[in-house]
């Protein structure tokens, strides 16, 4: 059962292609890209454990030239330290323009090689094989790339699409079920923006906050649709201009908890989770949508075993605060996704701090 994708983009069109099990034939589905005999496979420790031996074994089958670069695993690693040791493996292996580097990890590996993809020898070719739940259904697709600089995440950075991504979603067996509940926020997140049916689905289906409870048709469904709704909205935006902001549902606030809990109790998914409430709350109180609405979206996230309260040590206004900080408020009034129905949002500028407040308490 594979789905392919395409992603339309005009000088850099993709597929994504998504199949149990795919990872056995990652080599097949790069011969038909025209690519040199040089692979330069980039994971971390942890999932090259798993995943490592399987993927060099079908590359060196389709006559890849394989060697290997791991980098240590978590988001401190994202660094331009990491991405100077991925340039000397390059350089040691002698990688050429033809050459490929294939990213297989979460969305650290996958920002962090693409950008080495994007910057060596001005741009080699560059594949996608997401292994966290995030990662499949979100920093795989759109080309963002980039590491971290000390004074803040992703400044370093440039747009850069793959030539492939593919996904496995069997890899997601050995992902902590902490991560796996992370990524399926921004499966929510699609279900609100963009795909009613998916999100109804997701209601439908009695227990969807581990790997092992979602029948493998389920997964294989959200898997595709997320990616769908991702790729629709950054084909039409692929350099973030307008209507890609809608991606941002819940990550306003979302921000700002991540840094008031100094990254480390909340995770990313978990942040977005209680910010999707509040903007849920606030769309509530402007009379955007009606009670039903706001009572299933919060339903559904408790159902993924995701927060929906803003742990109570954090004080409403530092986080407005922090959005003053972050820039996103002008004249008083800041700039908000927020939903509108299930399946579709709306960008408002005129959210007043006094509505945020109240939505936080
Ligand atoms: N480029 C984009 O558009 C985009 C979008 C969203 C997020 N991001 C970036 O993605 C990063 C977060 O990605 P993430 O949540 O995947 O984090 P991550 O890459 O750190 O992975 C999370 C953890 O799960 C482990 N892991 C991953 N897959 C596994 C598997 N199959 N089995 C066992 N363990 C596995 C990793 O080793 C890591 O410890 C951030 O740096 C963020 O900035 C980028
Ligand atoms: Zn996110």
């Amino acid at each position: 059962m594979e789905v392919s994708i395409s992603v339309p983009l005009p000088h850099s069109p993709y597929q994504v292609k998504i199949a149990p099990g795919i990872l056995h034939h990652l080599g097949d589905h790069l011969l038909p890209l025209k690519l040199g005999k040089k692979v330069l496979l980039v994971s971390n420790p942890e999932i090259f454990e798993y995943y490592g031996k399987l993927a060099i074994e079908s590359l060196t089958k389709a006559n890849f030239q394989v060697s290997v670069h791991l980098v240590p695993a978590g988001e401190s690693y994202k660094t331009p330290e990491s991405l100077l040791a991925i340039y000397n493996s390059a350089l040691e292996n002698y990688l050429e323009r033809s050459s490929t580097m294939v990213a297989l990890g979460g969305g650290v590996i996958g920002d962090m090689t693409g950008y080495a993809a994007a910057s060596w020898l001005r741009g080699i070719n560059f594949v996608q094989v997401p292994t966290s739940l995030l990662a499949m259904v979100d920093a795989s697709i759109g080309g963002k790339t980039g590491v971290n600089h000390p004074k803040g995440k992703n400044l370093i950075g440039a747009f850069y699409q793959p030539r492939l991504v593919l996904i496995d979603p069997m890899v997601l067996s050995t992902l902590p079920t902490r991560e796996f509940r992370a990524g399926m926020a921004e499966v929510i997140k699609y279900g609100i923006i963009w795909d009613e049916e998916l999100f109804e689905r997701l209601e439908q289906t009695e227990k969807i906050d581990d790997f092992a409870s979602i029948p493998p048709e389920l997964l294989q469904l959200i898997l595709a649709r997320s990616c769908q709704a991702k790729v629709d909205v950054v084909s039409q935006d692929e350099k973030e201009s307008g209507i890609r902001a809608i991606l941002n549902y819940g990550h306003t606030i979302g921000h700002a908890i991540e840094s008031l809990t100094g990254y480390t109790t909340i995770n990313h998914g978990e942040a977005v989770a209680i910010g999707m409430v509040i903007a849920g709350k606030m769309a509530l109180k402007l009379d955007l949508w009606k009670a039903e609405q706001d009572r299933r979206q919060k339903l559904l996230i408790q159902k993924s075993g995701l927060p929906t309260e803003i742990p109570s040590q954090i004080d409403p206004q530092d986080v407005l605060e922090s959005l003053k900080t972050d820039k996103k408020v002008k004249e008083g009034l800041i700039r908000f996704i927020l939903p509108k129905t299930i399946g579709e949002v709306i960008i408002s500028d005129k959210v007043s701090s006094e509505l945020i407040v109240s939505s936080l308490s």
